[in-house]
C-alpha cells in the first residue's frame, strides 16, 4: 500500500508529483508528504491526514525546484502522523518508501549502536540512514549508495530517494512493490502505478524485482542491487490520463459503475467467435494442451476478486466438467495446501499485485502447478510470474471498491469456461453459442440497468438507517450476494453479511426480526422456487424483504416485499454479471446518503501488498 511518484525534468515538480499522488490517493491516504530540489537544498512538507492537507500546506508554503519525491500513505509502521509521514530524512538524503522492511529492527539496533538518532517510528527511516551512512563511506554518489545500502535491506520496497548534494537526480528502485518508470520527453517521472505518470508520458517501463533506476531528465541507467547493468523495455501504455478522472460525475465509484459496459465489450472484443461458438486460444492465456491435460482448476483470489473466482468455479464445473476449488489467498501461504503438477491455478487479482495472492502463486509454481493470472494490470506482478495472463481491459479503477474490474473478471472467467469446455468436449458448439451470445449482450442489458439509476437512489433510502443487512443468494447467486454485502460494507460501514439462502436454517435466520433488511439475488433460473421458499421462511419472521429478479420471478413471488428491482431477462449464466450492477449502487447511494467517504472508505487501500 502506499504511493510514491517522483520528478525530474524542467518543469516545477511540486504540483506533478501532487497530481501523481492523487491518482495514487486510492492506495493510501492517512497522511502525505512531498521533497523538492531547488538545486541547492531540499525542502520537505509533511501533512497529516488526505492529500488535500497537503495541497494546503503547499499554498502557504511554495516549493520550487524541478526534482522532487512525493508519498501518500497507509501506515504500516508507526501510526498515522506528521512525525511518520514520508519523505524520510537522514543529512542530505530524502526517501519515500512502499512496502514493509522486515529487518528494520535490527538494522535500527546497528545504527543506533553507532549513534543515529531517528526520529519516526517507521520502517523506512532505516534506509536513508543506510544511504547516508554508504555515502559518508566512501560511495561515488547516490545510486551506488543506495544500491549499497539495498543489499542489507530484507523485505518489500518501492522507494525513491533525492540527496542534496545531487541536483536532478532520482534513485529509484523495487523489490516485491510496484514501481513504473515513464519515459518522457527531457523529463523522468516514477509512480507506483500508471495513472500516476499518465498525464506526462505514455512510454513506461516496468522494473523488476532487485532493479536501482537511476533517473536525470535527460535519460535513465538500471542496475540490479548486486550490480549487474540491465535494459528494461519501455512500451507504449493505451490507457488515457481521462480514464483516470472523474469525467463529470460525483465520485470515480459511479462512473466506475456507469463503464461497466464498455468495460465488458472490450474485454471481450477480439477474443470470442460467436458464429464458431468459441473463443480464441492465442487471447485466453491457457494453451489447448493445458486445457485439455488439467486435471482441478485451484482458484485463489481476495476480497472482491474472490468473489469473482467463486463464480468462475461454478461455471468451470458446470461447462469444463473439471473439479474446482476456490481458496482465499490470505490462507494458502501458511496453510501448505496440496497442488499438483496437473492442476491449473487461476490467480483473480484486479490490482495483479496483492501480496496473499502473490504468495499463493509463488507457492503453486513451487509445486509445479501451472498458472494463469486474470488481472486488470498490464505487466504487474502476478501476472509476471504466471505461465499465462488473462487481462480485463477495464482501465484504471481508482475508486477503493471495486465494481468495473469485478464484472469484467466475470466476463473473462466465463469466456475461460467456455474456451475449457470446448477443448476438454463437454460443450456443444451451440451452448457454447448460446453462452457466448448472451454474454455478447450483457453490456447492452447493463446499459438499462444502469438507466434505473435512479430507482436505486430511492431504495438505497430505506438502508439508510440499517445497522445489519443480509444478503441472500443460491448458486450463482451466492457469490453475488456476498459481493453486495462486501460493496455495503466497504463504503456505508453498514454491516452486512452475504448467505447461501439455503443455509439461513442453519442458524442466521435467528438474526431476523422486522428491523431487518434481507436483498435477494433470485433470477428466475431453475433455483428460484427453492431460494422463493427460503424468502418466505425469512418473511414468516418479520423480515423485510428487496426482491431482485426478471419479470417472471418478480410475477411468481407470493411474498410481501419491502421493494422489488427488476432486471432485464437473460441467461442464467451471465446472471451474476447483470445482478451485481443494481447491488453496487444501492451501496453507493446508501453511502452517498449517509455522506461517507465513497472513494476513500476509512481504513481501506485499493492494493493490499502487506499480509
Ligand atoms: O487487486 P485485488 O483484486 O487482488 O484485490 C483484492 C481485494 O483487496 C479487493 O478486491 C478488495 O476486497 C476491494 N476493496 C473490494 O472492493
Amino acid at each position: 500500500m502506499c504511493g510514491i511518484v517522483g520528478y525530474v525534468g524542467s518543469k516545477n515538480a511540486a504540483p506533478i508529483i501532487v497530481d501523481g499522488l492523487r491518482k495514487l490517493e486510492y492506495r493510501g491516504y492517512d497522511s502525505a508528504g512531498i521533497a523538492i530540489h531547488d538545486g541547492k537544498s531540499i525542502e520537505i512538507v509533511r501533512t497529516l491526514g488526505k492529500l488535500v492537507k497537503l495541497s494546503d500546506a503547499l499554498e502557504k508554503r511554495t516549493l520550487l525546484g524541478s526534482t522532487g519525491i512525493g508519498h501518500t500513505r497507509w501506515a504500516t509502521h508507526g501510526r498515522p502522523s506528521e512525525i511518520n509521514a514520508h519523505p524520510h530524512s537522514a543529512g542530505p538524503i530524502a526517501v519515500v518508501h512502499n512496502g514493509i522492511i522486515e529487518n528494520h529492527v535490527a538494522v535500527r539496533q546497528e545504527l543506533e549502536g553507532q549513534g543515529v538518532k531517528f526520529l519516526s517510528d517507521t520502517d523506512t527511516e532505516i534506509v536513508a540512514h543506510l544511504i547516508q551512512r554508504e555515502l559518508v563511506q566512501g560511495a561515488p554518489n547516490l545510486f551506488e549508495a543506495t544500491r549499497r545500502s539495498l543489499l542489507r535491506v530484507v523485505g518489500a520496497y518501492a522507494i525513491a530517494v533525492v540527496s542534496r548534494d545531487e541536483p536532478g537526480v532520482i534513485v529509484a528502485a523495487r523489490n516485491g512493490s510496484p514501481l513504473v518508470v515513464g519515459v518522457g520527453e527531457d523529463e523522468m517521472l516514477c509512480g507506483s502505478d500508471i495513472p500516476a505518470l499518465l498525464a506526462h508520458t505514455r512510454q513506461m517501463l516496468f522494473l523488476e524485482d532487485g532493479d536501482v533506476v537511476e533517473l536525470k531528465a535527460k535519460g535513465y541507467r538500471i542496475e540490479t542491487v548486486a550490480g549487474e547493468k540491465v535494459e528494461r523495455k519501455v512500451k507504449r501504455i493505451d490507457w488515457s490520463a481521462v480514464q483516470a478522472e472523474k469525467s463529470g460525475f460525483k465520485h470515480f465509484m459511479l462512473k466506475e459503475i456507469h463503464e461497466q459496459p464498455d468495460c465488458i465489450e472490450a474485454t471481450l472484443r477480439g477474443r470470442i467467435d460467436l458464429a464458431g461458438g468459441d473463443v480464441y486460444a492465442a487471447e485466453i492465456g491457457v494453451t489447448p494442451e493445458l486445457a485439455r491435460g488439467l486435471r482441478r482448476i485451484y482458484f485463489v483470489a481476495c476480497g472482491t476478486s474472490h468473489h469473482a473466482a467463486m463464480a468462475g468455479r461454478y461455471w468451470v464445473e458446470k461447462l469444463a466438467r473439471v473439479p474446482a476449488v476456490v481458496d482465499l489467498a490470505s490462507e494458502v501461504r501458511y496453510r501448505d495446501p496440496v497442488f499438483f503438477a496437473d492442476d491449473l491455478v487461476v490467480a483473480i487479482s484486479q490490482s495483479g499485485e496483492t501480496v496473499d495472492t502473490l504468495f499463493a502463486v509463488k507457492a503453486a509454481r513451487a509445486a509445479g502447478a501451472k498458472v494463469l493470472a486474470i488481472s486488470n494490470v498490464v505487466d504487474s506482478a502476478i501476472p509476471r510470474l504466471a505461465d499465462g495472463a488473462l487481462y480485463t481491459h477495464a482501465g484504471p479503477e481508482i475508486g477503493v471498491a471495486s465494481t468495473k474490474c469485478f464484472t469484467a473478471q466475470l466476463a473473462a472467467l466465463l469466456m475461460l469456461s467456455v474456451y475449457l469446455g470446448r477443448r476438454r468436449e463437454t460443450l456443444s458448439k451451440e451452448r457454447a453459442q448460446e453462452v457466448l451470445q448472451a454474454l455478447w449482450e450483457t453490456p447492452s442489458h447493463m446499459r438499462d440497468v444502469l438507466g434505473d439509476a435512479d430507482y436505486m437512489h430511492v431504495i438505497a433510502k430505506k438502508l439508510t438507517h440499517a445497522k445489519d443487512v443480509l444478503f441472500l443468494g443460491r448458486g450463482l447467486g451466492f457469490p453475488i450476494a456476498l459481493e453486495g454485502a462486501l460493496k455495503l460494507k466497504e463504503i456505508s460501514y453498514a454491516h452486512a453479511e452475504g448467505y447461501a439462502a439455503g443455509e439461513m436454517k442453519h442458524g442466521p435466520i435467528a438474526l431476523i426480526d422486522d428491523q431487518m433488511p434481507i436483498i435477494v439475488v433470485a433470477p428466475h433460473d431453475e433455483l428460484f422456487e427453492k431460494t422463493a421458499s427460503n424468502v418466505q421462511e425469512v418473511l414468516a419472521r418479520g423480515g423485510k424483504v428487496i426482491m431482485m429478479s426478471d419479470a417472471a420471478g418478480i410475477a411468481s413471488f407470493p411474498g410481501r416485499t419491502l421493494a422489488t428491482i427488476r432486471l432485464p431477462d437473460c441467461d442464467p449464466f451471465v446472471a451474476p454479471i447483470l445482478y451485481a450492477v443494481p447491488l453496487q449502487l444501492l451501496a453507493y447511494y446508501t453511502a452517498v446518503h449517509k455522506g461517507t467517504d465513497v472513494d476513500q472508505p476509512r481504513n481501506l487501500a485499493k492494493s493490499v501488498t502487506v499480509e
